[in-house]
């Protein structure tokens, strides 16, 4: 696996692989990773000739009353766990590089990033497009890997690519869970062993949902009444937002149907937590 810290140096190996017909699967993540990002880069190592992964905690996409500074950071162990995933390239650039004094040029993805995760984080997303459309450019992937957990975010990006005519794939994979059904996060090393087990309630709650859609429940706030008193019992959380929207607009339902995106954000502690379900009545 080689490691690249350089946006020239891995500018110009793109370039490399493109003469030479080698198809480019990209994971772009901001590292300490997990089995989510793990079941991203084998995938894409199945579908194309050179899989490269992205470390890069992007300081654009945290608002200064966030984590950007405790964000774990531990690149030693990335490396190992990217190479026996079978990344091929491992590219890590310093914010200096990536925002040089001066940097100017912003992406915002009108609409759907303006609900959800958007609405309570503002600005989010202005860094979330910006960096990856600045990774897509710098690596010119065929095809870019997203995961479900980040459902909102796999939109925006879909949305953009769509927008600007970008010739790449969008691929998005299903959310990978701890044992017990946490969706698995960088995040979850904040918390405690008593919000360990708090943090159980995000997934009960879309288990609630399903179970109630099942059955024949249709009526969004009453689905959203029942999740909020399963995630009001945990003494130590509290609830950001639980929206039943359509997949695709991010707008928001009364009436569950195919295609309905139930998503949810959690404060456990002091850390925020997302997880999301797709409906299918
Ligand atoms: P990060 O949180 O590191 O996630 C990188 C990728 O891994 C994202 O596509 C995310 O959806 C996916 N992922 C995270 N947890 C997952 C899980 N439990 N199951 C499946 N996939 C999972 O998302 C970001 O970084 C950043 O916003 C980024 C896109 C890199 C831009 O900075």
């Amino acid at each position: 696996m080689k490691l690249i810290d350089s946006i020239q140096r891995m500018a110009m190996l793109s370039k490399i692989l493109k003469k030479e017909s080698k198809t480019v699967g990209f994971v772009p993540t901001m590292g300490y990773l997990h089995d989510g990002h793990l079941s991203l880069i084998k995938t894409a190592k199945q579908h194309t000739d050179i899989v490269v992964v992205s470390i890069f905690v992007n300081p654009k996409q945290f608002s200064p009353d966030e984590d950007l500074a405790s964000y774990p950071r531990d690149i030693k162990r990335d490396e190992e766990m990217a190479r026996l995933a079978g990344a091929d390239v491992l590219f890590n650039p310093s914010v200096e590089d990536m925002y040089p004094e001066g940097y100017a040029t912003y992406v915002d993805v009108k609409g759907p990033a303006d609900t959800l995760c958007g609405k309570m984080r503002p600005g989010h997303f202005r860094g979330v497009a910006t960096v990856v459309i600045k990774l897509f450019g710098i690596v010119k992937p065929d095809i870019a890997y997203f995961g479900q957990k980040d459902a909102q975010q796999s939109i925006i990006i879909r949305k953009m690519v769509e927008d600007l005519n970008m010739d790449i794939y969008i691929k998005v994979l299903p959310t990978v869970r701890e044992k017990d059904g946490l969706a698995m996060s960088s995040r979850n090393t904040y918390l405690s062993e008593k919000e360990r087990m708090d943090a159980l309630c995000l997934n009960q709650a879309l288990e609630k949902c399903e179970e109630a859609v099942k059955s024949g429940e249709r009526d969004a706030v009453k689905i959203i009444k029942m999740m909020e008193k399963i995630i009001k019992a945990k003494p130590t959380a509290r609830i950001d937002y639980i929206e039943a929207v359509d997949m695709k607009t991010l707008r928001a339902v009364s009436t569950v149907s195919g295609g309905t995106l139930m998503a949810l954000a959690v404060f456990i502690g002091k850390t925020r937590l997302i997880d999301n379900a797709i409906l299918n009545p």
